[in-house]
């Protein structure tokens, strides 16, 4: 029986080995490509098969046009402590003559980023960038016969591809899909590429509506039934100005751009909108057959006191979006570069349902460190990148550099709590010194943190409820204190403050804030970003910018 039995149990144990073998193999088998996937209420950008914050800086328009120029700036980056960067991959670069590529500075770009563990997020300047057809290579430009420009009230062409070319909208195609089939042949594997922006800030320049002789005739036709039946199934959730147009000209589900939405700059504007992303939702669909990386649009942002044509008339922003929704489905994305102060109020027009927030473009310096905080933390954002980030040099002392160290340490405790009501973000300045939040149970009183009289004149930070009575933050320049939500002893204490570090993503405390530190006992405090004038003398103490508190009730 014995006898017997041991060839077959060695033949088992091979096959169970060579199982195991196989499934140890398919286990390292190169990870999924980059795709956004959702967490309960989140949508998540996953990379390498994890979830992944995206800490990134976008290079100056023409940085990434000489590998050279960029060379010294690559170490800089790594050491500002981004994780991704945002380059521009220019049309008129890679297609210098009409069917024949040339992808050096694109392989240039993913090689030198390996060498320092970057990503990158490649920015498509294709037919438009910034409004303008700038970037469209001079076989396109010459020939204004087969690639007409958008006309203005004036009669007078602009440089601006028209959006009705249809011999445009199939170069661009074929131009991003070479774009993205070489990434697929190139990185396929390590997926160094996470993301593609599809053309940048588009958007009629100079007027509201493009007048050349075919935008007129669609402009004449009826408003496409797709778009209608989007603005009905989606009435509830509509921006409301959109709405408020709609339904001032009777809400109706069919007819022509001045029946249903009246005659004038904003109608002309969704027009647009309607138009633009419908060449784009093209270009992508074209893109993503080759290599389905996530992709977005930016928009350049209105002002309270322009006009459509002063910013580009049809981008994606917060009044056009629906549109842009409707008629662009392939695009994952609708992203706000944001340069105006009010960065709260663009957040939270961006941040709607079916659209995860990502900045691919805003301010730099200390306001940028600030913002990230909150964006992360109150938006569940994909991610941030200021602009123009190749010119910073001192990073010493460069307050971004300190946020993303903060950020990229605690990354995994962000990501792991997206979509499951457990975070929140803010800023404080003068103006708005204190704010409450709902989280984990209490209420809490954030407020710009001050001692002995001074204070600093900005903060941002984030807080995660970790547990029950426990909360983990991150930032600089605020204060936090508590007060119970839910039935029991009347009020709330702190019990414990551990500052501390995330080392390959344990949390090693450090010391334990007391006394000045924990304002006196009676507050959570982060300390001001470290060298800054305005700093009270014991607050710029190098510390973490990142602690647990741990809470109590008592009455
Ligand atoms: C917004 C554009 O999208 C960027 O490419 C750059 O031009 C910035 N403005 C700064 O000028």
């Amino acid at each position: 029986m014995r006898t017997t039995l041991l060839p077959f149990l060695r033949q088992l144990t091979l096959l169970i080995f060579t199982g195991l073998a196989f499934a140890a193999v398919a286990s390292q088998a190169a990870p999924a490509i980059p795709h956004l996937a959702k967490q309960g209420t989140a949508t998540q950008l996953i990379v390498a098969d994890k979830p992944f914050l995206v800490l990134g800086g976008e290079l100056h328009n023409s940085s990434s046009s000489d590998l050279t120029f960029m060379a010294p700036a690559w170490d800089r980056l790594a050491k500002l402590q981004l994780n991704t960067v945002l380059a521009a991959v220019s049309w008129e670069l890679i297609e210098p003559r009409e069917g024949e590529f040339d992808f050096h500075l694109v392989d240039g770009l993913i090689a030198d980023a390996r060498r320092r563990d970057l990503r990158l997020i490649l920015l498509w300047f294709g037919t438009w960038k910034n409004g303008m057809s700038s970037y469209a290579p001079a076989w396109m430009k010459r020939d204004f016969q087969r690639f007409p420009r958008v006309k203005v009230q004036s009669g007078q062409s602009v440089e601006i591809v028209s959006a009705f070319s249809n011999e445009a909208l199939q170069a661009d195609r074929r131009a991003f899909a070479t774009l993205m089939r070489h990434l697929r042949e190139v990185d396929g594997d390590r997926h160094t590429v996470v993301m593609v922006q599809v053309e940048n800030e588009v958007g009629v320049l100079g007027d509201s509506r493009d007048r050349s002789a075919a935008a007129n005739l669609a402009y004449a036709g009826p408003v496409p039934p797709a778009l209608l039946a989007h603005l009905s199934l989606h009435h509830a959730e509509l921006d409301k100005d959109l709405a408020a147009l709609w339904q001032a000209h009777g809400a109706h589900t069919s007819g022509t751009w001045d029946e249903v939405f009246g005659s004038g700059p904003q109608t002309d504007e969704l027009f647009m909108a309607w138009h633009y992303a419908a060449y784009i939702d093209s270009v992508t669909t074209a893109g993503k057959a080759e290599y389905p990386l996530p992709m977005f649009v930016n928009g350049w942002l209105n002002k309270p006191e322009q006009r459509p044509g002063d910013w580009p008339s049809g981008g994606p922003i917060p009044h056009t979006l629906d549109v842009w929704m409707a008629a662009a489905s392939h695009l994952d994305l609708f992203v706000p570069d944001i340069y105006q102060l009010n960065f709260e109020h663009w957040c939270r027009s961006y941040a709607r349902p079916g659209n995860q927030l990502f900045i691919p473009e805003m301010l730099k310096g200390e306001t940028a460190a600030r913002w990230s905080f909150y964006a992360v933390g109150e938006h569940e954002a994909i991610g941030v990148s200021p602009f123009g980030i190749d010119s910073v040099v001192d990073i010493e002392s460069e307050p971004l550099c300190r946020a993303y160290a903060v950020l990229r340490q605690i990354a995994p405790e962000i990501l792991a709590h997206q979509g499951k009501d457990a975070m929140t973000g803010f800023l404080l300045d003068e103006k708005q010194p204190a704010v409450t939040r709902r989280l984990g149970g209490y209420e809490l009183e954030i407020t710009l943190d001050q001692g002995f009289g001074q204070k600093p004149a900005t903060a941002g930070g984030l807080i995660i409820n970790t547990g029950e009575n426990e909360f983990l933050g991150a930032g600089f320049g605020f204060r936090v204190r508590f007060r119970p939500l839910a039935p029991g002893p009347a009020l709330a204490g702190i019990l414990a403050v551990d500052e501390g570090r995330f080392i390959d993503g344990q949390w090693v405390p450090s010391r334990r804030l007391n006394g000045d530190e924990a304002g006196r006992g009676h507050w959570w405090r982060f300390l001001d970003f470290p060298g800054k004038p305005e700093s009270i003398p014991f607050a710029n103490d190098l510390g973490t910018g990142i602690s647990r508190c741990r809470v109590y009730r008592y009455e």
